[in-house]
């Protein structure tokens, strides 16, 4: 396998686009991402999105989105794995670049999730339709659970997961490309509105619509091009059960223990190495959970980490989400993988402005699928 690496990086603003079809969202990402790393041409493209068929009634994703791209005959491909399609797209151009097979891959995501159709139970056909939809879960009902277990668990207060939403936003703030880039208190997370207990509406990723891009390519071309260009140093996937109550336990997700064991083993370092992560806080739990499964904090230790700030820009130990995380910034499903990975291209490149990392040199971006059936995580470096 050979070097690979992130030379450019293009996304839309993320909330309700009413204005814009999906290819519009899509094609407006990729071309900034194009005119970013200054290639010439694209080898192949992968699309990470969840459900444009159920969502805007669009399949055949990958050859439309070339078509609109205006680069065909170029192959296009579609990757889906729920709401971790985009890393998942990502570890696609990842591993056709490090094979020799191509030089230069686009890896996009995009949905647009704003378009009338019901949103709840699109994005539930990603859990076990016989055993968990059927019996009346959705996704907050999921992450529900497995925040009712932790605080059961572990003594995880209502505090702590508020301290999640509180952070994300204040990150968020600092990202134009934020959907909801206000700040709020505490107070205001424990007192909005009820979704499933605990969880409340500010413990809850939004509905967005937006696109994200990256182009990956070989160092020959990163070093002919001479641009800026962030390393790829790790890419792992694992997966776990797709029903919750096929699981040992609901507090620890597998699946994102198995990847980062693979991706620290694959880049040669420890999770104290990283200077920050990018992971995928659908919920105010799956942060602190997911915190927890990568090493970062002794099982249990997730929610009083947040609250004592070890997760913030600041003062953080680990920063994580500086972007605003899916909380703050949106959780256009299957973009969201691919906005994980510009986080870290702009924070390596020291590009990240108010919520700049100082001396950040190596970051992590973790991306999941469901309540945890699918991971995949990737490290980033500058030299
Ligand atoms: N955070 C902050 N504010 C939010 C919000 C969120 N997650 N979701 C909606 N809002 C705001 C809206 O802007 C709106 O504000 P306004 O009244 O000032 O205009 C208000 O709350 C109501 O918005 P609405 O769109 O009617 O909310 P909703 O009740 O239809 O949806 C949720 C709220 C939480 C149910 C929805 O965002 C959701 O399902 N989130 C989870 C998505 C998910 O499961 N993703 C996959 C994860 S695996």
């Amino acid at each position: 396998m050979r070097d690979v690496v992130v030379i450019g990086a293009g996304m839309t603003k993320f909330g309700e686009l009413w204005d814009k079809s999906i290819k519009d969202i899509f094609v407006e990402a990729s071309l900034k991402a194009i005119k970013d790393s200054g290639v010439d041409h694209i080898d192949s493209i992968y699309v990470g999105a969840m459900s444009s068929g159920l969502f805007v009634g669009q399949e055949h994703l990958g050859a439309i989105l070339a078509d609109y791209l205006g680069m065909n005959p170029v192959p296009a491909t579609r990757v889906e794995s729920a709401c971790a399609s985009g890393g998942a797209a990502f570890r696609q151009a990842y591993l056709e670049v490090a094979s020799g097979a191509s030089e230069i891959v686009l890896a996009g995501g995009v949905e647009k999730m704003n378009d009338g159709a019901d949103v709840t139970e699109v994005l539930a056909t990603a859990a076990d339709q016989e055993y968990e939809v059927y019996q009346g879960i959705t996704f907050p009902g999921l992450y529900a659970m497995i925040a009712k277990a932790h605080m059961h668990q572990y003594g995880t207060t209502r505090e702590q997961l508020a301290a999640v939403a509180v952070k994300n936003h204040r990150n968020g703030s600092k990202n134009k490309n934020a959907q909801f880039g206000f700040e709020v208190t505490p107070e205001q997370v424990m007192k909005s509105t009820m979704v499933s207990d605990p969880l409340r509406l500010l413990d809850c990723s939004p509905v967005t619509d937006g696109g994200a891009a990256v182009i990956v390519a070989s160092m020959d071309v990163a070093k002919k091009l001479n641009k800026n260009f962030v390393r790829v140093i790790a890419s792992a996937q694992a997966s776990d059960t797709i029903a919750l109550h096929s699981r040992e336990s609901f507090t620890t997700l597998n699946s994102v223990v198995k990847a980062a064991e693979k991706a620290y083993r694959m880049a040669g370092i420890k999770p104290t190495d990283l200077n920050l992560c990018e992971v995928h806080d659908c919920f105010t739990i799956a942060e602190i959970v997911v915190s927890e499964d990568l090493g970062f904090f002794e099982k249990g230790k997730g929610g009083e980490a947040v609250l004592n700030g070890l997760t913030s820009i600041e003062s953080g130990k680990i920063p994580i989400n500086t972007s605003g995380g899916l909380k703050s910034k949106g959780h256009p499903v299957g973009a969201t993988g691919i906005a994980q990975i510009i986080e870290l291209f702009e924070q390596l490149n020291g590009k990240a402005g108010g919520r700049q990392v100082k001396n950040a040199r190596i970051g992590m971006a973790q991306n999941m699928g469901g309540s945890g059936a699918s991971s995949v995580i990737h490290i980033l470096e500058v030299k």
